[in-house]
């Protein structure tokens, strides 16, 4: 199973979905580039997310915040004091550590005599359990961990002092709490509502790992859903349910590979009453990549509190004040990414087209879900020295290419053109050959039945759209 992270991840730089980002000169740990393929499977996994959040429901509106805020903001949310991970340097090669996964995973390894249970947030509990402990990398002692801020820092303005510091967020929630007002003033709400945002989130990673599953720079997908309190249980309940049908009914992840896992009294987030995640079963274990939580009033006091301004709700029909509670949903696009691309490779031993079955070579297939697919329909000339054939399958190109993301491939053996078609998910290949010259009918090829039909070409774009439908 590990191996098959290496695949993708090979398989991701080959084909362009994703590449280690500054590449050129070394990398950078924690950032990537998406390439051309990557940025169309982002989007398609943003544009779901986008309909199922905001445009299937009338409660719920969209907004694309600033990425740098007042860092009062980061006061009043408890990030300036709170948004840590406990950091552990090794005292030889200095090499620095996630102090509580060193704990976790000696824990689990059974070399400790805690067993995983202790508060990543206690710092005292931490350094006890880290004594035990040498440097994963050299042998070498551990220094006492020590509290180490996520948040990336910058400057505002020409003067790099601490009054123009500010952070890059560290989450989008935030860019939400801060226009709740401004949104309820300009659009016409009631409880409960929500706020969607999709955007950049940036964080200083101790030890980014696992390709892009913990990086420094990636996007997430978060609402704010706001509720009157007392109708908070309820609606936690009703948003990890749907969040988990929206993996597996509209992303069509295998519902094997998923699990929803409440947090520990110990684990929960310094605002958080409850929370759950969405966990997805990766090459390298159960990983989560989405957040449920119940975040109570605490964000809309904080800010009440710091800013001074009145977010208090008013309830039309019980002529009342009250400040909401609320239900988030949130996850990152990378994660989601990563676990669409990891569920769907698959490794066909001895081939099965023509060519690799001839030389008995290995074929990879990414049966990555219809609407995800980077790449729709492929279209291929069956060879390309007969100018004619060519000439025709550009028009056949230019005829569906509009329609959905399109590739045109000549180059190489038939075969091959569908094993590269194959390698990079795409659903649907169109092949135009010499009977196509006489009865203007193509030949399209399912890449999971591998079934094949003839189709006339005035009824082929309305065909694919069909197909792709489903
Ligand atoms: N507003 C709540 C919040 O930010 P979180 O659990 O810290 O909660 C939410 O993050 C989601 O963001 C995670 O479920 C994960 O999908 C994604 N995420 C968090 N840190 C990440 C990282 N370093 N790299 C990639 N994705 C990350």
């Amino acid at each position: 199973m590990e191996d098959n992270l290496e695949k993708i991840i090979s398989l991701a730089k080959r084909r362009g979905f994703i590449y280690p980002s500054s590449e050129i000169y070394g990398g950078l740990a924690g950032f990537y580039d998406f390439g051309p393929l990557g940025t169309e499977l982002e989007r398609n996994i943003k544009d779901s997310w986008w309909k199922n959040m905001v445009w299937d429901r009338e409660e719920v509106v969209g907004l694309d915040s600033a990425v740098v805020f007042n860092p009062k903001v980061w006061q009043a949310s408890g990030h300036v004091d709170n948004f840590t991970d406990p950091l552990a340097e090794c005292k030889a090669c200095h090499k620095r550590f996630r102090a509580d996964h060193l704990v976790k995973d000696q824990a689990e390894e059974g070399k400790l005599d805690e067993h995983g249970a202790y508060d990543p947030d206690d710092i005292d509990e931490i350094a006890r359990a880290i004594e035990k402990i040498n440097c994963p990398e050299c042998g070498g002692e551990l220094m006492p961990p020590r509290q180490f801020n996520l948040m990336f820092k910058t400057f505002i303005g020409p003067v790099e002092d601490t009054e123009a510091r500010a952070f890059l967020r560290p989450e989008t929630a935030q860019g939400i709490f801060i226009n709740y007002k401004n949104i309820l003033d300009t659009q016409r709400l009631k409880v409960p509502f929500g706020i969607a945002q999709i955007g950049k989130a940036f964080r200083n990673e101790i030890t980014p790992r696992n390709f892009i599953f913990r990086s420094r720079e990636f996007q997430q997908m978060e609402m704010e859903y706001f509720v009157k309190p007392g109708e908070d249980e309820k609606l936690f309940n009703f948003w990890v349910q749907e969040r988990k049908r929206w993996y597996t009914e509209e992303l069509g992840m295998d519902e094997d590979k998923l699990r929803i896992r409440p947090h520990t009294k110990e684990e929960l987030a310094h605002y958080a009453k409850s929370c759950s995640d969405i966990e997805y079963k990766f090459p390298f274990g159960w990983g989560e990549i989405e957040g449920i939580a119940n975040r109570t009033d605490f964000d809309l006091k904080k800010h009440q509190e710091f800013s001074g301004t009145d977010l208090r709700y008013f309830d039309d029909v019980s002529k009342e004040y009250f400040t909401p509670f609320v239900i988030e949903p949130s996850c990152g696009v990378e994660r989601i990414l990563l676990a669409v691309l990891c569920g769907a490779y698959t490794e066909i031993s001895g081939g099965r087209t023509e060519t690799t079955k001839a030389a008995k070579e290995l074929e990879v297939v990414m049966k990555i879900g219809r609407k995800l697919a980077p790449v729709k329909v492929a279209v291929f000339p069956l060879v390309r020295n007969k100018p004619q054939l060519v000439e025709k399958s550009r028009q056949v190109y230019e005829l569906v290419k509009g329609n959905f993301a399109c590739q045109y491939d000549e180059t190489g053996s038939i075969g091959r053109r569908y094993r590269r078609a194959d390698e990079i998910g795409v659903p649907l290949a169109v092949t135009v050959d010499f009977e196509t010259l006489e009865q203007d009918d193509v030949t399209v090829r399912d890449r999971d039945s591998m079934k094949q039909e003839r189709i006339k070409i005035e009824e082929l774009t309305n065909f694919l759209k069909e197909k792709l439908q489903n």
